[in-house]
């Protein structure tokens, strides 16, 4: 592999360069804490906790690695930057500090129009505390990685191709090309890159690590994990998803009835009567009224199974620490091969 992949290895102390990525809804302490355990690296999907929620989840992350209060935890927290705007600023930067006080490794940034006053935030409070976050930034285009790299000097940048499942730009480049572009653009000694959207087997992993990526980011995979938050019959219709069945749309944000996402943001989710409803000009309250009704019974065809491009190849649950080893495994057989 390249002497790119072996920085992000040495930034996180890890042996596998397969995150898992911060998905609300799906990554909690269970399943971030089995991808860290298995040589990878998890993420916490924190960004609409309240604040006792996340105290909870991190002690649970204390817990199970046998971290100690001194010691950083080795998982990663993260955070949507149009929910920080969301809240009053003092809230926001206190969900922050939850992440920082109990010594999360790194923090992760996504969908804010001002996502550096956030990692200021860290920054400042790594110079008066003498420690290092590190810090992730989620975006999907070119320009935005020059600016997270020149400008904000982020450690990480995780590209996001059009293949992502679960939130991400509609008009972002498929992943392939989309991290050749930043790779060749950014200097060697710039933030480390790694590559999430649509990726769901060792050889997708193979192929972003051959472009220049130091390690990828799964969600989608994650998902289909006994660890994963997502309820049995999302994980069901995961597993009898066709690739098809993947599609981008406003249904879902439209439905949810969520906050202002920025300009350009959709989801991309499996597709069901919601959707088909939605594209053929339902109106939208009767879209909300049947998706609340559908939530609690879990009924598929209604509700939001947030699912990437890959998703018509994911056919099995299996333990988080197992897929990323497995992932890993043949991931080495493909690079092995070319
Ligand atoms: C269920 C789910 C929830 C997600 N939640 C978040 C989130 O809270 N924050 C975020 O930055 N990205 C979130 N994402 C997007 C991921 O960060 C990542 O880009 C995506 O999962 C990669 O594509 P894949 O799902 O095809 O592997 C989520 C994705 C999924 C599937």
């Amino acid at each position: 592999m390249s002497s790119e992949k072996n920085r992000l290895l040495d930034l996180l102390g890890i042996s596998i360069p397969i995150l898992c990525a911060p998905m609300v809804g799906a990554a909690g302490s269970s399943l971030a804490t089995q991808v860290t355990l298995s040589g990878g690296f998890g993420l916490l999907g924190s960004a609409i906790h309240t604040p006792e929620r996340l105290e909870r989840e991190l002690e649970e992350v204390r817990q199970i690695l046998g971290t100690d209060r001194d010691s950083p935890l080795r998982v990663g927290a993260g955070y949507i930057g149009c929910w920080l705007d969301g809240l009053a600023e003092e809230d926001a930067k206190k969900l922050i500090k939850i992440a920082l006080d109990n010594r999360a490794l790194a923090v992760w940034f996504s969908f804010g129009n001002d996502l550096q006053k956030w990692v200021q935030f860290v920054r400042d409070y790594d110079s008066s505390t003498g420690r290092k976050t590190i810090i992730f930034v989620q975006l999907s285009f070119l320009e935005d990685a020059l600016v997270a790299a020149k400008d904000w000097n982020v450690d990480v940048i995780v590209a996001q191709g059009v293949e992502a499942g679960g939130h991400g730009y509609g008009a972002a480049p498929p992943l392939r090309s989309l991290v050749s572009s930043i790779v060749s653009a950014l200097p060697e000694d710039g933030p480390v890159i790694l590559g999430a959207g649509g990726l769901v087997t060792g050889g997708h992993i193979a192929e972003i690590i051959k472009l220049g990526a130091s390690g990828v980011v799964l969600g989608t995979r994650f998902c289909l994990t006994p660890e994963s938050m997502y309820p049995d019959p999302y994980k069901q219709a995961l597993i009898s998803a066709e690739s098809s069945a993947s599609v981008r749309s406003e249904a879902f944000d439209q439905t949810g009835n969520w906050m202002q996402w920025p300009r350009g943001v959709d989801g991309r989710a499996l597709r069901n009567a919601t959707v088909d409803d939605f594209e053929r000009g339902e109106d939208v309250q009767v879209l909300r009224s049947k998706y609340k009704e559908a939530l609690p019974v879990h009924n598929v065809d209604r509700v939001i199974i947030w699912a990437g491009a890959g998703v018509g190849v994911m056919k099995s649950v299996k333990a988080a620490k197992e897929l990323v080893q497995d992932l890993y495994q043949e991931c080495l057989a493909s690079l092995a091969k070319s």
